[in-house]
């Protein structure tokens, strides 16, 4: 049985009363069971929100990290540091890094690696664009995401994965993958990773990312290979953020 998870991403969005905000809210709220919860806040807010989710269940995260443990990066940010500040999990190749700051599959792969080797959790972003979609090259596009890291990774490292499939068509537009379009792609991944393993495929977390919402997250979560969802534009809105977390009980 997977567990769900719910991964806010605020983006370059969020402030130091936003974290309390948000703990505040989680402190008074029960989570249903067997539903875990992370916010990946923006690198600055990690201390902050490390101490302001310790009463709560809430994981914290980053959304990327330098492919580099140190070194002459000037501005850069390392799985070490990040970990250092208790985050668990860490997005890797968001479509945001892939087409904003030129992350290819070598940069993805790299940057899972640096992320295994201090024990924070790779998330590994996977997606097509709208006319990748409509060309039909939809499972093409995002299986060989999945095994541009999966094929180089040991079977030991491919256990400790999780996947988000984001169709960049539904990111931030509004435009969400129908529940259908989305267990699609999901299953199509799952049975890619039981090519590695049957075990790997059971029991690989595949979250959905893409406009997911209060009014649709519950029909979403439904789906057999949906285990959860990354939240980008309703993570910042604690009610909605709230309701999406009880959807997946
Ligand atoms: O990483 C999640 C994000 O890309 C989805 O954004 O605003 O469509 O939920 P949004």
């Amino acid at each position: 049985m997977r567990t769900a998870l719910i991964a806010g991403n605020w983006k370059m969005n969020g402030s130091l009363a936003l974290v309390e905000r948000f703990a505040q809210a989680f402190v008074e709220t029960r989570m249903p069971a067997g539903v875990e919860v992370a916010l990946m806040v923006p690198s600055p807010y990690l201390d902050a929100a490390r101490q302001a989710f310790g009463g709560t269940l809430v994981a914290t995260g980053a959304q990327t990290l330098h492919s580099e443990s140190g070194g002459a990066f000037t501005g850069e940010v390392s799985g070490s540091m990040l970990a250092e500040f208790g985050a668990r999990y860490v997005l890797v190749g968001h479509s945001e890094r892939r087409t904003l700051f030129h992350e290819d599959d070598a940069a993805v792969l790299a940057r899972v690696k640096a992320a295994l080797a201090v024990d924070l959790v790779p998330i590994l972003c996977v997606g097509e664009s709208l006319t990748e979609r409509e060309a039909n090259r939809t499972e093409a596009i995002v299986l060989g995401q999945v095994a541009a890291v999966f094929d180089v990774l040991e079977p030991s490292e491919r256990e400790r994965m999780l996947i988000a499939y984001e169709p960049v068509w539904a990111i931030g537009t509004g435009k969400t993958a129908s529940p259908e379009q989305a267990q699609a792609v999901h299953a199509a991944i799952r049975a890619r990773l039981k090519e590695y393993d049957a075990a790997l495929a059971a029991g690989t977390r595949l979250l959905y990312g893409g406009s997911m919402k209060a009014a649709n997250a519950a029909e979403l979560l439904a789906q057999p290979d949906i285990d959860g969802g990354l939240v980008g534009g309703a993570s910042l809105q604690i009610d909605d953020f709230l309701a999406i977390c009880q959807s997946a009980g």
